[in-house]
C-alpha cells in the first residue's frame, strides 16, 4: 500500500519545504498539466526537473498534456521514477510505455472517469501501473467518484489473470472517507492532494491514509 501525496494543493512557491513534509510518503505526485488537455495549467520539464533534484521521495510523474507520444519520454530521462500518461491522449500506448522503460521509468497509462479499461487491457505486459481517475482531471479538491470503483475492480482482475507486478493508483477526491473502498476495490497506490496537504500534519495524513488503505486491502 503506496501514498502518493499530489503537491497540486502544496504551496508553490515553496516548493522544496512541501516536498520535505511529505518525506514519509512512497511517491510525490506531480500533476503535469498543459491547458490543452484540460482546462488547466501548473508546470512543465523545467520545474519537474528542479523537483526531481531535491525531492527526498521518487517523482511520480502525472501527464495530463496532449501529445504524451513527443513529450512524455523526456521526464523519464530527467529522473522521473514513474511516470503516466493519459491513453486518451497517446497516439502509440504500445510504442510510448515500451519508450518510458527503455528510459528507465516506471510506465502509467491513465483512464479518464468516461474512459473504459477493456479495450487497454491487451497493453498490461508494457505497463507498470494503471491509475485510475475518480474525478476528471484537471483540479485538486473536488468530489470523489465512487462510480469508479468497478472500473479499479476490472483492472485489479486483468492484472491478477496476467499475473506480475502491476501497480493499481487511484487520483482525486482520496480522503480517510474515501481511501477504503479504493483499497477495497484493488487500488494499491494512492494519491492524496488537499487530504494531505489541507490536513495540520501532513506525515500523520499519510500514516493514516497508509493505515486505512493496508487495513482494507483488497482480498
Ligand atoms: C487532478 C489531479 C490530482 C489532484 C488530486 O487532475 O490529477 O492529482 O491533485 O487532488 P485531490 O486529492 O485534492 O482530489
Ligand atoms: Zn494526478
Amino acid at each position: 500500500m503506496q501514498i502518493s501525496p499530489s503537491i497540486l494543493a502544496a504551496d508553490f512557491a515553496n516548493l522544496e519545504a512541501q516536498l520535505a513534509a511529505i518525506g514519509s510518503a512512497d511517491w510525490a505526485h506531480v500533476d503535469v498539466m498543459d491547458n490543452h488537455f484540460v482546462p488547466n495549467l501548473t508546470f512543465g520539464l523545467p520545474v519537474v526537473e528542479a523537483l526531481i533534484k531535491v525531492s527526498p521521495i521518487p517523482i511520480d510523474c502525472h501527464l495530463m498534456i496532449d501529445d504524451p507520444d513527443r513529450w512524455a519520454p523526456a521526464y523519464a530521462e530527467a529522473g522521473a521514477q514513474s511516470v503516466t500518461f493519459h491513453v486518451e491522449a497517446a497516439a502509440h500506448p504500445q510504442q510510448l510505455a515500451r519508450a518510458l522503460r527503455a528510459a528507465g521509468a516506471r510506465a502509467g497509462l491513465a483512464l479518464k472517469p468516461g474512459t473504459a479499461w477493456e479495450p487497454y487491457a491487451g497493453l498490461l505486459p508494457e505497463l507498470d501501473m494503471v491509475l485510475v481517475m475518480t474525478v476528471e482531471p484537471g483540479f485538486g479538491g473536488q468530489s470523489f467518484m465512487a462510480d469508479q470503483m468497478p472500473k479499479v475492480r476490472a483492472v485489479r482482475d486483468s492484472v491478477r489473470r496476467h499475473g506480475g507486478e502491476v501497480w493499481v493508483q487511484v487520483d482525486g477526491g482520496v480522503s480517510a472517507e474515501t481511501i477504503e473502498q479504493c483499497a477495497e476495490a484493488g487500488a494499491d497506490v494512492f494519491v492524496a492532494g488537499s487530504a494531505v496537504y489541507g490536513a495540520d500534519d501532513a506525515a500523520a495524513a499519510i500514516a493514516d491514509l497508509r493505515a486505512l488503505a493496508t487495513r482494507h486491502t483488497h482480498a
